[in-house]
């Protein structure tokens, strides 16, 4: 049951990787690091093995899985992308971009990893591990974020097992992801491009290449991202946004040279990115919320970021573990 499965350390090796594909080929639940987070893997195809992913995250059941493969031709097998989806397609895979597209007649992604739905996420990550492991497993791999649900996801496999350990049936470890924030998840269908999820590639990345910006995707028309839930990505501190002035004892999450007032007093501090680069920033924002929840304050501050390029979707993740939960 939750809890008594001994989890396997398995190293970024031959030996790991090729005994990380056997275990996802016999059903188990693996985390293995891509560029964005670590995933949780195991067996799109096989319902049961789908089973196991939402039982370890207690993830809700109505919150589609995206399906990782290896490359471009392994996805046309499972879903149909038209024109503009090619197009996005070419140009950011491998890397951090998830299309939602209509699932083909024939795809082998089950029911249980679509949530039911008519559509399929896919995406091919550019991480070495990942795309060995998928290449070696030979089916679509169903992969969210390798935390409990609802919680900060992993960038490390130290995160991964301070969640999971126990619950999975083993971690490989390969180091500090790059990205360090989520795929970019783009609904391609009914004649439009809608961006569902902020993250590793940008709004203007997208338009770039579509030659438009992406339609927004409107509330109403639920359930097109079911996992977007408000309260996500949630430290066990509360969180206060835009914070200008830290209080006594909290703990201080800051961007850029200007150092918020108040932080020599605070209980704990975090520059995601001291000059002020967003990239940087991106790829340090959880560990920084991990480290800052293990300080023990009740609170985080939360300096102000700018809301361009990826700090877009870092603003998403700052938001939603400031959400009420
Ligand atoms: O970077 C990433 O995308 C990571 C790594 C491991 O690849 N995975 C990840 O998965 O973030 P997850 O499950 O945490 O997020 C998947 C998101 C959810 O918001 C889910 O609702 C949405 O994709 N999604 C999946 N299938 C969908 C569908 N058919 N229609 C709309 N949204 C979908
Ligand atoms: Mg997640």
């Amino acid at each position: 049951h939750l809890g008594s499965i001994p989890t396997a350390r398995l190293n970024a090796d031959a030996a790991g990787i090729a005994e990380a594909a056997r275990l996802v080929g016999a059903g188990g639940v693996v985390a293995f690091p891509t560029e964005t987070v670590y995933g949780l893997g195991a067996d799109a195809t096989d319902p049961v093995s789908v089973a196991k992913i939402f039982a370890a995250k207690e993830r809700p059941r109505f919150n589609p899985l995206i399906s990782h493969l290896p490359d471009l031709a392994a996805v046309r097998r499972e879903g149909v992308l038209n024109a503009a989806a090619e197009r996005l397609a070419e140009a950011f895979w491998p890397g951090p971009l998830t299309l939602v597209v209509p699932a083909s007649s024939d795809g082998s992604v089950c029911d249980f990893a679509r949530a039911g739905l008519q559509s399929v996420a896919l995406r091919v990550p550019d991480h070495p591990i990942a795309r060995e492991i998928l290449s070696r497993a030979n089916r679509p791999i169903a992969a969210p974020s390798a935390n409990r649900s609802g919680r900060v996801s992993p960038t490390t496999a130290e995160h991964v097992l301070a969640d999971l350990d126990g619950r999975i049936a083993a971690i490989l470890d390969g180091g500090t992801t790059r990205v360090g924030l989520e795929s970019t998840v783009v609904a391609c269908f009914d004649g439009r491009v809608r961006l569902l999820r902020p993250g590793g590639v940008t709004r203007e990345d997208l338009a770039r290449v579509l030659g438009a910006a992406p339609d927004e995707a409107d509330n109403s028309e639920r359930p097109v991202g079911p996992g977007l839930l408000a309260s996500h990505y949630a430290p066990r501190a509360a969180i206060r946004l835009n914070a200008t002035r830290i209080e006594p004892g909290e703990a201080a999450l800051l961007f850029g040279p200007a150092d918020a007032s108040g932080v020599s007093e605070a209980r704990a501090h975090f520059n995601l990115s001291p000059s002020g680069d967003l990239v940087e920033a991106a790829a340090r924002l959880f560990a920084g919320l991990h480290r800052l929840d293990a300080s023990g304050a009740s609170v985080i501050a939360v300096a102000p970021v700018p809301g361009s390029g990826l700090g877009e979707a870092i603003n998403d993740r700052l938001r939603r573990a400031a959400a009420p939960r």
